[in-house]
C-alpha cells in the first residue's frame, strides 16, 4: 500500500492540467450501454474508478479500446477511449464490482432502457453517509419499470419497454438525475423530470446523448423534458474539465501561498468556489486558456460556507476548504448539507493541529496560525486531499496513509503537484 508525504512550507509557481472530470467520465461510459454503435470518449482522466467502470462494462458486453497518443499530444492530456456495446451479454451488476463504487449502480439505467431488464447490486462506495436508491427506485417506476429488492440486488423489469411519466424527485439527486435521464432517452414518448439535478455534469450527459441521437432539453435546468427515440447511434464527445480538481488545486494555492495557472480549467463551472476563495483573500483571474490563482503574503480571511446542490458550494470541496480555514486568521463555520457523515477528515485534520468543533452539520473551524505535520489517514476521497492540502502548510512531513481513495479520483496528483514546486512524494510501504 502506497503513502504519500508531503513536507510543508514550499510554495507553489507554475502551470497545472486540469483533467477531465471524473464524475462526467463515469455517466458518459455507462451511456455506452445505451447504443450497439462506438462512443468514443475524449479526455478520459486516468484514474482507478474509471479503470473499475471499464471492468464493470467489459462483463456486461462492451468493447473497448484506448486510442493511440497522437502526434502533437502531449502526456498530461486525458485518454481517448472507444466502447461498443454490440451485444449486452449480461444484464446483471453484481455485489463484488457495484460496492466498490457507487456510480456503478448506474448501469441500471441504461441495461433497462436498452434491455428491459436488470439486476444490479444495491451500492457501496465512499463511507459518507448511508446513500439510499430510493430515488432511482421510483423514477424508475414512474416510467414504468417493476422495481423490487430480492437478496441484496434491485431487480427492475420493463418487459414492454419503458413508457415516459412526469417524474418530481423529491430531493435533488445527481445520480437518480443521470440515471432517470438515460433511461428516458429509450422510452416510449415523453418524460418531464422535474427537481432535477443542474451539476455540469448532467448538461454534459445530456449533450453527448443527444450527439447519440436523443432528445432531451433543459439539461442544466431543473426540469429536463426528454423526448424518447427508438435507437441511440454512436459519437465522439470530448469530457468536459474537472471542477472539483480545478477548486482543489486551487484551494492548495491558497494554503500553500503562490500563483499557479490551472491550465484548462473553466471558471464558468466553480463560480460558486471562487466567490468563496476571493472572499478569502485569494486573487483569481479567469482566463480563456484556465484560471490563475495566486496568494502572495496575505492572510487567509475566515468565511461561513453551507454545500449545496449546484450551482451552490459543492459538497465534493467542502474538506479541502475547511483544510484551508485551518489556518485562516478567525473562525469560519462550514456546514454540510448533502451527506450526513461528511467530517471524517476533522479528526485527522486535528491531528495536524487544527481546531474545530462540530455542532450538529456546522463544523466551527478557529484557524490557527500554524499547522505541525503528522501521520494521518485518508477516509475518503475528498478527505483525503484535503489531508494533502493541509500537509502543504504544515511545518515539518505530513505523512497520509490509504492512499488509494486518492487514486480513485485524482490523476497524478503527486506529479501536478509536485511540479509547482510541492515537495509531495509516494512511497510504497
Ligand atoms: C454524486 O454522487 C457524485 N458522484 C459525488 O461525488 C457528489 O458528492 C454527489 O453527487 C453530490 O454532489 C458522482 O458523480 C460519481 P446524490 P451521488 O445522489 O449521485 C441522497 C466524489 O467525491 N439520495 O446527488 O451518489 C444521498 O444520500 C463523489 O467524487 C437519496 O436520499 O449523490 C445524498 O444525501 C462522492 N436517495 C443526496 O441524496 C437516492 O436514491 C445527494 O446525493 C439517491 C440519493
Amino acid at each position: 500500500m502506497d503513502n504519500i508525504v508531503v513536507e510543508g512550507g514550499a510554495r507553489l509557481n507554475g502551470v497545472i492540467a486540469i483533467s477531465g472530470a471524473k464524475n462526467a467520465a463515469l455517466p458518459l461510459m455507462i451511456a455506452s450501454l445505451l447504443t450497439d454503435e462506438p462512443l468514443i470518449l475524449e479526455n478520459v482522466p486516468h484514474l482507478a474508478d474509471v479503470e473499475l467502470l471499464i471492468r464493470i462494462l467489459t462483463n456486461h458486453g462492451v468493447d473497448y479500446h484506448v486510442e493511440g497518443k497522437r502526434h502533437g499530444q502531449n502526456g498530461t492530456e486525458g485518454r481517448t477511449i472507444h466502447f461498443r456495446a454490440g451485444q449486452i451479454v449480461d444484464t446483471i451488476a453484481p455485489y463484488e464490482f457495484v460496492s466498490r463504487m457507487r456510480a456503478s449502480f448506474w448501469v441500471i439505467g441504461p441495461l433497462l432502457a436498452r434491455m428491459h431488464k436488470a439486476r444490479v447490486s444495491l451500492p457501496g462506495g465512499c463511507s459518507i453517509g448511508t446513500r439510499p436508491v430510493d430515488l432511482f427506485i421510483d423514477s424508475l417506476e414512474a416510467l414504468g419499470a417493476k422495481m423490487n429488492v430480492d437478496g441484496g440486488y434491485v431487480v427492475a423489469e420493463a418487459p414492454g419497454g419503458l413508457k415516459g411519466a412526469t417524474y418530481r424527485f423529491p430531493k435533488v439527486s445527481v445520480g437518480a438525475t443521470h440515471v432517470a435521464m438515460m433511461a428516458a432517452t429509450l422510452a416510449e414518448g415523453r418524460t418531464e423530470l422535474e427537481n432535477a439535478a443542474r451539476e455540469p455534469e448532467i448538461a454534459d450527459l445530456a449533450r453527448c446523448l443527444n450527439a447519440m441521437g436523443a432528445r432531451i432539453s433543459g439539461a442544466g435546468t431543473s426540469t429536463i423534458t426528454i423526448d424518447g427515440v427508438a435507437a441511440l447511434g454512436g459519437t465522439r464527445h470530448r469530457v468536459l474539465p474537472d471542477r472539483i480538481e480545478t477548486g482543489t488545486y486551487a484551494m492548495a494555492v491558497a494554503m500553500a501561498g503562490g500563483d499557479v495557472m490551472l491550465e484548462g480549467a473553466e471558471a464558468g463551472l466553480i463560480e460558486s468556489p471562487i466567490a468563496v476563495l476571493r472572499q478569502t483573500g485569494v486573487e483569481i483571474e479567469e482566463r480563456n486558456d484556465g484560471i490563475r490563482v495566486a496568494r502572495n503574503g496575505a492572510g487567509i480571511r475566515p468565511v461561513d460556507v453551507t454545500t449545496e446542490p449546484y450551482p451552490g458550494f459543492p459538497t465534493d470541496l467542502q474538506a479541502q476548504l475547511m483544510a484551508l480555514m485551518t489556518c485562516a486568521e478567525g473562525t469560519s463555520h462550514i456546514t454540510e448539507t448533502i451527506f450526513e457523515n461528511r467530517f471524517m477528515h476533522v479528526q485527522e485534520l486535528a491531528r495536524l493541529g487544527a481546531r474545530i468543533n462540530l455542532d450538529g452539520q456546522t463544523a466551527i473551524v478557529e484557524g490557527v496560525p500554524r499547522l505541525k505535520g503528522a501521520p494521518v489517514m485518508a477516509t475518503d476521497l475528498r478527505a483525503s486531499v484535503s489531508l494533502v492540502i493541509a500537509g502543504l502548510a504544515a511545518e515539518g512531513e505530513t505523512t497520509v496513509s490509504r492512499v488509494y481513495h486518492l487514486d480513485r479520483g485524482f490523476e497524478r496528483l503527486e506529479a501536478k503537484l509536485g511540479g509547482v514546486g510541492a515537495k509531495i512524494r509516494r512511497v510504497t510501504v
